[in-house]
């Protein structure tokens, strides 16, 4: 089969965003929009895929990283224009080449496939997904001879008012043969309303050559709307969060409140995990089998084995293990290991640090770069002071130590197997396996002892 490449205009600010990121980088899901665009090209077996870039081109590059190719577009001269900016690249190209807006991110890999299909299907030379659409108004219309055979794609702006009556309207996603695309760019001008080079103009071209052009027609219409301003954003942030909710519900996840729920388009979730509402799992995270997670909680990039439940607390680049219990108001940092039946309970933060089976570390911890073995208590208020404003360090507490409440574990430090250490204790030295150690200053009584307010009272009644 032949290649396919695809390039993806986003060059464009999107002014009715009203923003200094550029429209394309705008999340959904916790996803830039142009990834959606990137990954559905991926999906049908694009290659090589070319990002054009314009205002605040930079960030662009950045977020969407090395894997893909970009080339800049400085001013704005219209699609066709956008399009010539990467000839170099596509001069060096044989196959198809798929175009694509990075502001469309509904649009379905399935239905970028329908059109390659057509295109190679009636050997065309170029392919164009149409939509119908009652209100056509500002979509370039698409004109066909009394064959039904595309010959023309004329701009909202340029349009008569006959044509304007047309409700077949471009989507703008095209599939084209490369070395002929080159050839048509270099013909079209500027002579139109906008005083653009218009990337449609080559549909005319390739048909007054003899090239065969053909049309795929979608009933998906909402696949290619693109967002413009912040409502639409929102609503098209929606319509992505139900098809997922959907998808995970028809798969065996009870997701309490779907409309108060937001799950990424790469997580992956556990049959029987029940999801109560305010819950956010983004990135690449992994949700095993029978969890309970939310409400109210917040999953990034992380894996939580079966078993484990999780309310209202923030989860990041963590891995938990089976059987854990968390929160309310845990807050687990990148690094964070567990085992299983591992609980980590009120106001408790965990960074960088592994922790063994079943140990507790119950409420109002912080556990920074610290290497916590099994059946580990770890008494309220115990803190690990990692951290010399300069350097990190470690902490290491043995299986079955017991930390009493209030301790500082000033590191780096080690307590060792079976140890136990005493409450309000500031540990600075190893504690060995096995011992007691108490680092807190002893308590002192004094009998009979008057209090101030007890003297003054002395003093008034002998006044009186
Ligand atoms: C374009 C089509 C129109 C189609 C519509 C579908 C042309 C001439 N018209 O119109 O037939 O119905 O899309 O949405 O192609 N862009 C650049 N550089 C530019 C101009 C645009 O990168 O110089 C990018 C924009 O960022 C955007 C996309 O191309 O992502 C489409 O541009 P836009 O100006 O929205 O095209 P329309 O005029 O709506
Ligand atoms: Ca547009």
């Amino acid at each position: 089969m032949a290649a396919i490449s695809s390039i993806i205009l986003a060059a464009g600010q999107g002014t009715r965003m009203k923003s200094k990121l550029p429209k394309v980088l705008h999340p959904l899901l916790g996803r830039p929009m142009l990834q959606y665009t990137v990954d559905a090209a991926k999906q049908v077996g694009s290659s090589r895929t070319i990002v054009v870039v314009g205002f605040e081109g930079q960030q662009v590059i950045d977020t969407l990283g090395s894997e893909l190719e970009y080339v800049w577009q400085k001013e704005q001269k219209g699609t066709g224009h956008a399009v010539m900016m990467a000839r170099d690249i596509l001069s060096t190209l044989a196959g198809d080449l798929l175009i694509l807006y990075g502001d469309t991110p509904l649009l379905k890999a399935e239905t970028i496939k329908a059109l390659v299909d057509a295109k190679r299907g009636q050997q065309a030379m170029a392919a164009v997904l149409t939509t119908q659409l009652k209100n056509p108004a500002g979509f370039g219309r698409i004109i066909r001879d009394e064959n039904g055979n595309i010959i023309s794609i004329i701009e909202d702006k340029d349009a008569t008012a006959a044509q304007k009556e047309f409700k077949e309207v471009n989507t703008g996603v095209y599939c084209f043969d490369i070395p002929h695309l080159l050839q048509a760019l270099s013909e079209i001008t500027p002579r139109n309303a906008q005083g653009e080079y218009y990337l449609t103009d080559v549909i005319k071209i390739f048909v007054q050559k003899g090239l065969k052009v053909t049309g795929f027609v979608t009933d998906a219409a909402e696949e290619v709307m693109g967002p413009n301003d912040r409502i639409q954003l929102a609503n098209t942030e929606n319509f992505l969060k139900q098809v997922i909710n959907q998808k995970w519900m028809s798969r065996g996840v009870t997701i309490q409140d779907p409309l108060f729920t937001y799950i990424g388009p790469e997580v992956q979730i556990g049959q029987d995990t029940t999801i109560f509402p305010g819950t956010f799992l983004m990135g690449k995270t992994i949700i095993g089998e029978n969890c309970t997670i939310g409400p109210h909680t917040r999953i990034v990039d992380s894996v939580i084995d079966e078993q484990t439940a999780i309310q209202f607390s923030q989860i990041i680049e963590t891995h938990l293990g089976p059987g854990n219990n968390v929160g309310p108001y845990a807050y687990t940092r990148p690094g964070t290991v567990t085992a299983a039946n591992v609980k980590i309970g009120d106001f408790v933060e965990i960074k960088n640090s592994q922790i063994g089976n079943k140990t507790k570390v119950p409420h109002l911890s912080y556990i920074g770069d610290s290497q916590v073995g099994a059946g580990v208590n770890i008494g309220c208020g115990t803190i690990t002071c990692n951290y010399d404003g300069v350097h990190k360090y470690r902490t290491v507490i043995q299986d079955d130590a017991f930390i009493g409440s209030n301790t500082n574990l000033v590191a780096p430090v080690m307590v060792g197997e079976g140890a136990t250490v005493g409450a309000g204790s500031t540990i600075t030295k190893e504690v060995p396996a096995k011992s007691l150690a108490i680092a807190r200053s002893k308590q002192e009584v004094r009998h009979g002892w008057r209090s101030p307010r007890d003297k003054m009272a002395d003093e008034s009644s002998k006044k009186s």
